[in-house]
């Protein structure tokens, strides 16, 4: 352990619990990260300090609230390189961004439309694409998968048609950690006159993202994933696109007049920020972008990257381990199966060790379907562990295997 990664490891208090009488050894980083102390604090300061609501009240709390609320936004807009603050809508996390885009295009979508996903998908880039399908009588394709985890790229090319509206991928597996040739694919969609969609859930905590270099349309991540609190999440999308698409969610904040008759509707982003907003969270958000501008991302991401390459190594070595996946580029996750072993039992004996892994289909049952198995045990690494914890996770695995 270097002594950016110790000095890290002190910012997280929950790191100092234990687990079933062990040390806790956290390696559902995919699932949600835990939250530097600077995010909890942040938490309570709004809470205890300057509670309002924020944008209808002329009050001195409310303009504070206002203020840090949108503060934030403006954070996030500089942490993934937006041209503009109204192109960042704060949403519940991910899969609201998804919903939002799937449910305003609804309009837009016809029934000789193609929307193109992959095989790798969270059920959250899967679910509200076949309901828009279901809406526009629109067809959904999905790009192969192929045995080592990675995308088919010819078939993805196979799969793009003139008759494809939207493109919707991840920027990295949540199931396998597999890093998509996202400038490849947005290329290639935007030939077609496609739209993009990223999922960044897996990826803005790992890597500097910046959406002009992609230009991607849309690019939806959670706050929970990245050191920010749950609840809250973002969406990108360009301006000129956003400006086009009507609202999903009607209620307060996002009108601008309103009769009994009809209603128009407010400017961008608060146009598809229907209600009071998780004030706190997107506060919360912002905290938590403050800290990860403070740290040496790439040293540590560098760090992380080795964790994951000597878990692989160490647990080829094991008997009966099957790593499940073989990117050549990857990020965080390691999944694997152990012979004959259900995925839960594995994970709950390494739980009684006090190793917190994931277990089961990770939200992607259609990857797990391609490649034939009910699901994997997952390891994922943040920046705050530790070699220690790959020590403890392979001991903890070889104890499994001994006991089963
Ligand atoms: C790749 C990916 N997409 C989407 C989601 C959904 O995120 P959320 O539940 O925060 O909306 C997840 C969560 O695990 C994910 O890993």
């Amino acid at each position: 352990m270097n002594a950016a990664n110790l000095a890290m490891r002190e910012d997280f208090p929950i790191l100092k619990r234990s687990a079933n009488g062990h040390p806790l050894v956290y390696l559902d980083n995919a699932a949600t990260t835990q939250k530097p102390q600077q995010v909890i604090d942040t938490l309570a300061d709004y809470y205890a300090r300057y509670n309002a609501n924020v944008h209808r009240a002329v009050h001195a709390l409310a303009d504070e609230a206002t203020q840090a609320f949108e503060g934030a936004r403006e954070k996030v807009r500089a942490f993934i390189g937006a041209a503009h603050t109204q192109e960042i809508i704060f949403t519940r996390g991910t899969t609201e961004g998804i919903n939002l885009v799937a449910a305003s295009l609804t309009s837009r979508i016809g029934a000789n439309d193609e929307i193109l996903i992959t095989e790798l998908e969270h059920h959250s880039n899967i679910v509200p694409w076949q309901m828009l399908c279901e809406r526009s009588g629109a067809t959904l394709k999905a790009c192969h998968v192929t045995s080592t985890g990675e995308l088919d790229i010819d078939d993805f090319h196979e799969k793009l048609s003139r008759r494809t509206k939207l493109v919707a991928f991840g920027h990295v597996s949540n199931a396998l950690g597999t890093v998509n040739p996202v400038d490849e694919l947005i290329h290639a969609a935007h030939k077609h006159d496609a739209w993009v969609l990223i999922d960044g859930a897996q990826a803005v905590q790992h890597v500097p993202v910046d959406v002009q270099a992609l230009d991607c349309d849309f690019y939806a991540f959670s706050g929970h994933k990245m050191f920010g609190p749950t609840g809250i999440g973002v969406l990108y999308g360009r301006l000129e696109l956003l400006d086009a698409l009507p609202p999903w969610q009607g209620g307060g904040e996002m009108i601008e007049h309103v009769t009994i008759e009809r209603t128009t509707y407010n400017q961008l982003p608060y146009r598809f920020e229907a209600g009071t907003p998780n004030i706190a969270g997107a506060i919360g958000l912002g905290a938590a972008i403050d800290y990860l501008n403070g740290l040496p991302r790439p040293e540590l991401l560098a760090d992380e990257q080795a964790l994951v390459a000597l878990t692989i190594s160490r647990l080829k070595q094991l008997p009966g381990v099957r790593l499940i996946g073989d990117p050549a580029e990857r990020l965080s996750v390691v999944s694997f199966l152990i012979d004959d072993c259900h995925p839960h039992d594995i994970g709950t004996l390494l739980d009684q060790q006090g190793v917190a892994v994931r277990t089961g289909h990770h939200c992607a049952m259609p990857l797990m379907q391609r490649l034939e198995i009910p699901g994997t045990i997952r390891a994922s690494f943040s920046l705050y562990n530790s070699g220690q914890d790959v020590e403890r996770l392979v001991a903890g695995v070889e104890k499994a295997i001994d006991f089963v």
